[in-house]
């Protein structure tokens, strides 16, 4: 997919630039993006909302891979952008990101992170709970201003991949609950506050979601529950925030839908149900994170040793593991490899790749199929560009490795490898321990 291939070499080539002279050049582990795809897939949303004739916003939720070059490439591809933290928040401002196409999310905004915000001057808060919503009108108040609020509301639709199911269950800690009647409740406050501008609501039901129906119940809640505040309270929403959710392909079964056919759903829902209502056209916003980047990224290491059990299985283990990936052993998520410098040769053999953390549940793939591998091998894991570096750690002592972005036979360094200092860099020996023989 994207701009991967193999090239004369018989190596993974991707972005027009041999996998193989990245590990050279940049070492093992390395994150490798495709950035004329993550492009493409921004401009598939945009593409279909233009088509659809709706007024609308794409958020990239930044929590799937949050570092400046990527806010950058958004900003530029005109997208909004959510962030969740100070920190994502942080990166945004650092990478000249336009602070009034920024989205804040997240169920314990702190005061420091309100203040941060406000004084940012960013787009809109997702307001969570009750708490938040008179905390932000409160600190809004103190600095003289109106911000603009959507209330997140949980429909009570959960979507699974393959299935949605509509629970109208409110045992989640995210939002406003439209089956208990607070959703109401947090219009009335948010209307009536005096430094607060209700634009509308927000609902996410889920993630890695292949199927349109679960959108398509989620917009019905919210047009019903729209033309309900609109009759009893006399509030009209300007905005309807759909969330993100949208899936990709990480192994052969994955059937994600084109990205195009997901926003043709959303919109037709929309407007079928709000027009039943006949209600005014809100825009449309969508929060896309893991389809913008996930199968954009590769990430490359080198094969170090086998461990092989007769009749049982070989395990091959890779200079990475859960600390640049923790998917797998958070989620039991599936990955495809290949070797890039092999990449034209045959598969002989069924291994497993193993990290090199000392804990067993480090496994990247069970049993995939590959040519005779050997150390020195340098293994390409596909689908690796949502969730992964933004979830990486330290365990181990493990250095996070560096990030690169590859496009028309260019490649540039976007996260430079952590170093050792990087790893003592807040480690502070309190002065009693230096005195401490040796
Ligand atoms: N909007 C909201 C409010 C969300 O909570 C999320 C994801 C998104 C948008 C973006 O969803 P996406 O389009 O990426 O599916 N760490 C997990 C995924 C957690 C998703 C949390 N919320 C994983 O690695 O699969």
């Amino acid at each position: 997919h994207g701009t991967s291939r193999v090239n004369a070499l018989g190596h993974l080539e991707v972005g027009g630039v041999d996998t193989t002279e990245l590990a050279a050049r940049y070492g093992t582990p390395l994150y490798v993006v495709d950035e004329a795809l993550v492009r493409r897939r921004c401009r598939e949303f945009v593409d279909a909302f233009q088509a659809s004739g709706l007024k609308f916003q794409v958020a990239y939720a930044s929590k799937a891979f949050c570092v400046m070059a990527m806010c950058r490439i958004i900003a530029e591809e005109g997208l909004s952008l959510d962030v969740v933290s100070d920190g994502e928040l942080f990166t945004a401002l650092q990478a000249g990101f336009p602070p009034e196409r920024i989205h804040f999310h997240g169920n314990n905004k702190t005061p420091a992170e309100i203040e941060m915000a406000l004084d940012a001057g960013i787009g809109c808060f997702v307001v969570d709970n009750f708490t938040e919503l008179r905390m932000l009108d409160a600190i809004a108040g103190s600095k003289g201003k109106r911000v603009p609020i959507l209330l997140r509301i949980t429909p009570g639709v959960e979507a699974h991949t393959h299935e949605y199911i509509s629970t109208g269950q409110i045992d989640s800690k995210f939002g406003f609950d439209l089956g208990n009647g607070a959703a109401f409740e947090a219009v009335q406050e948010s209307a009536a506050a005096n430094h607060l501008l209700l634009l509308g609501v927000h609902s996410h039901i889920g993630s890695q979601i292949f199927e349109v129906e679960g959108f398509r119940v989620a917009a019905e809640k919210v047009a019903q529950f729209a033309s309900q505040v609109r009759d009893e309270l006399n509030v009209v929403f300007s905005v309807i925030n759909l969330g993100g959710g949208f899936g990709i392909r990480y192994v052969e079964g994955d059937t994600p839908l084109p990205m195009s056919t997901y926003v043709e759903a959303i919109a037709e829902a929309v407007k079928t149900r709000f027009e039943a209502v006949s209600y005014p056209m809100p825009e449309i916003w969508i929060e896309p994170g893991r389809s913008i980047v996930g199968d954009a990224g590769t990430t490359l290491y080198t094969v170090g040793t086998h461990k092989d059990i007769p009749g049982v299985r070989k395990y091959v283990s890779v200079d990475g593991g859960m600390t640049d990936n923790p998917r797998p052993a958070l989620y039991q998520s599936q990955y495809e490899a290949m070797l890039a410098n092999r990449a034209s040769e045959p598969s002989q053999e069924t291994v497993s790749i193993a990290g090199k953390c000392c804990e067993s549940g480090d496994m990247l793939i069970w049993d995939v199929e590959l040519p005779l591998v050997q150390t020195g091998d340098i293994l390409a894991v596909a689908s690796t560009g949502a969730y992964n570096y933004s979830m990486a750690s330290n365990y181990n002592r493990i250095r996070r490795p560096a990030v690169v972005f590859v496009k028309d036979g260019m490649a540039d360094m976007a996260v430079k490898r952590e170093t050792y200092e990087d790893l003592v860099r807040n480690d502070v020996v309190p002065e009693r321990m230096k005195q401490i023989q040796s």
